[in-house]
């Protein structure tokens, strides 16, 4: 509500000597935020000292009162127009900033991009532009400084105008406008000016009074980090800061990594006349559920159909503050929203030379360097590419008690791909909980994994047969079936077995979607592929491990393949010469070489019951 009185924070940027102090001078005084006094006590010096008077000065002295402590609450440059304040925070390239910038400490919303008309686009110029689009910063305006120099001219304008923004496109950035702007004589600055009057777009402080504060947060999918959870009578309520979209109260929150559900019972408040119905994104609040679900601080709420990623293999772009070089093994703590990790860099898959603007292959990150890695967690990540939702997808990395790199979670190569090619969902016009409603039970995925003969398959037709019966929809997808169609292209290689996953999790999350109990039973060996199936799952996902040694799979040896496999004549047999990594947390176990089938398919028949009974009957377990 008080949104444009919240200071937005801009940045300006450009190479040495373009005119970026010359621009900040002019924007101090063109907006009245100079003390009186100060810039006649400038003109004055630099008349004594007989140099000509420059913008820029005016900079270097509150840098100076700075320096020397002189001005109280000048850390940062502040100025305000008639529709808000703006801070100036510092300019990347300077460590503090990138430091500020990637710990989340501070935020630009916005740039300046300062290029001087006569040079063009320098080295600065680019490094500056590639540091705002890494840093997400998207808010971008071009000041095309020193038109004086070129008198004014339309055409040399136009020049350095098309080159920068040829750069910034191929950064994947859209500069707001291009203003052609004198520092020194304060053109286009305030107000359009009459000797640029073949411009026709905004000067700086209009441009700036057009970029948005949190630009979007309140109308992307919903991201609550759970910050606490208090008990009050019997009643728990969880605390936690909106970091994106908004609620009310009737909305069903489901919670990650757990995929555990609730609807908001009430949005708690004190000295309120009238209870609150909704909140929206920068807001702290505290609710209640509807149901006792298991909450704790790390988890993130957010609503079906638009759910944050899952991961024990996290992509992140990291900005190296430590001041030794970061190699491959090393074990930080990773702090995303509300949550800590411990985590192990398992890659460097690449390092960037800012100084050339390239990616090469590196052993480690040097201080300040910027490196692609991966960081392995064995307890479940939730968060967001940074892209997509800003606040959830940036992290810090600690050593001890020391912030040592700053990271911003990268998408993967799909959410790349669906993102350059143009590719948004479509919204479904019926909602899955109105299919779970009709079917009276919920949709969802029990992935069934563990190794070859384990019985799988066995337990999941059983199971679906039994279901059925019940009068539930529910529908086994195979391994050993899948590989015969949608994944006929597919053998065995670590490679073909991740794609093999993720091509059977997509389609049993769509199944899910369609509210039908998905049973999937494939062996999955890899821990990694089973936390993407998890993600892609979302709510609904729960993984089974069906569990037996490989003694006693080999002594079954349905199909012979065992035999096979001893004699060598299949290659990365899993359980033989190919890894399975066993659950760490599964949902269930069931154990078949300790009890039969039947004792087993009870077990899973109970499991499924609870797990996803309509919400009003899982008291009574859905009549199974
Ligand atoms: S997974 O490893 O990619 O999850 P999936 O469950 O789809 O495997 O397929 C496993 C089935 O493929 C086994 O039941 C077996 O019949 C057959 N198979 C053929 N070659 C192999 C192999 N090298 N390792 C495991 N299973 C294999």
């Amino acid at each position: 509500m008080h949104r444009t009185s919240l200071p937005l924070p801009i940045v300006v940027v450009g190479h040495v000597d373009h005119g970026k102090s010359t621009l900040i001078g002019r924007l101090l005084h063109e907006t009245g935020a100079l003390a009186d006094g100060k810039l006649e006590a400038i003109r004055e010096m630099s008349r004594k000292r007989a140099m000509p008077f420059e913008w820029s000065f005016v900079l270097d002295a509150l840098q100076a009162e700075r320096d020397q402590g002189i001005t109280i609450d000048s850390t940062q440059l502040r100025f305000r127009t008639r529709k808000r304040e703006y801070v100036i925070i510092d300019a990347p390239g300077h460590k503090e900033f990138l430091r500020n910038m990637v710990t989340g400490a501070a935020q630009a919303e916005a740039a300046l991009l300062v290029v001087d008309a006569t040079e063009g686009v320098r080295e600065q110029s680019r490094r500056h532009a590639f540091l705002l689009q890494l840093l997400g910063v998207t808010q971008i305006a071009v000041v095309v400084n020193k038109v004086d120099l070129v008198g004014y001219g339309e055409q040399a304008f136009a020049r350095v105008a098309a080159e920068i923004a040829r750069y910034l496109a191929g950064l994947g950035l859209k500069p707001a406008s291009v203003i052609p702007v004198s520092g020194r004589e304060g053109d286009n600055i305030a107000a359009v000016s009459p000797r640029t009057p073949w411009y026709r777009g905004p000067s700086v402080l209009d441009q700036l009074d057009a970029f948005e504060l949190n630009s979007g947060t309140a109308d992307r999918a919903l991201r609550l980090p759970v910050q606490d959870v208090y008990k009050f009578d019997h009643r728990r309520i969880v605390a936690g800061r909106i970091e994106s979209g908004r609620l009310k109260v009737g909305d069903r929150l489901i919670f990650a990594p757990s995929g555990k559900s609730a609807h908001i019972a009430s949005i708690e408040g004190w000295n309120r006349h009238a209870p609150q119905i909704s909140a929206v994104a920068g807001q702290s609040i505290a609710i209640t559920l509807d149901d006792d679900i298991f909450v704790e601080r790390g988890q993130i709420a957010s609503r079906a159909g638009a759910l944050p990623g899952v991961f024990h293999d996290l992509p992140v772009r990291l900005f190296w503050l430590g001041r030794k070089p970061l190699v491959a093994g090393q074990r930080l703590k990773l702090r995303l929203a509300t949550a800590e990790h411990w985590v192990n860099v398992t890659r460097i898959e690449r390092v960037l030379d800012l100084d050339r603007i390239t990616w090469h292959d590196g052993e480690d990150v040097p201080p300040n360097g910027i490196a692609d890695v991966v960081l392995h967690s064995r307890s479940a990540i939730v968060a967001d590419a940074f892209a997509d939702i800003a606040d959830t997808g940036r992290a810090v990395l600690m050593d001890g008690y020391e912030i040592v790199a700053g990271a911003t979670v990268r998408r993967s190569a799909a959410e790349e791909q669906a993102a350059a090619r143009n590719i948004t969902a479509v919204a479904h016009a019926v909602q899955r909980e109105e299919r779970e409603r009709a079917n009276g039970h919920r949709g969802g995925v029990l992935w069934l994994t563990g190794l070859s003969g384990a019985g799988k398959s066995t337990l999941a037709m059983a199971l679906e047969r039994r279901l059925f019966d019940r009068g539930w929809q529910a529908y086994v997808i195979d391994g050993d079936n899948l590989r015969r169609g949608l994944n006929a292209d597919l053998g065995f290689t670590p490679e073909e077995r991740s794609e093999n996953i993720r091509r059977a999790a997509a389609a049993a999350a769509l199944f899910a979607e369609a509210g039908t109990l998905t049973i999937a039973a494939l062996i999955s060996p890899s821990e990694a592929d089973r936390a993407r199936a998890k993600s892609l799952g979302g709510e609904g996902f729960r993984e089974v491990y069906v569990k037996a040694d490989l003694a006693t799979c080999e002594a079954r040896d349905p199909k012979g393949l065992y035999r096979r496999a001893r004699r060598g004549e299949i290659p990365a047999f899993t359980g033989v010469s190919a890894p399975y990594d066993e659950p760490a947390s599964p949902d269930l176990v069931v154990d078949t070489s300790a009890a039969g089938i039947e004792r087993c398919l009870e077990q899973l028949t109970e499991f499924v019951a609870r797990e996803f009974a309509a919400p009003s009957e899982r008291a009574v377990s859905a009549g199974l």
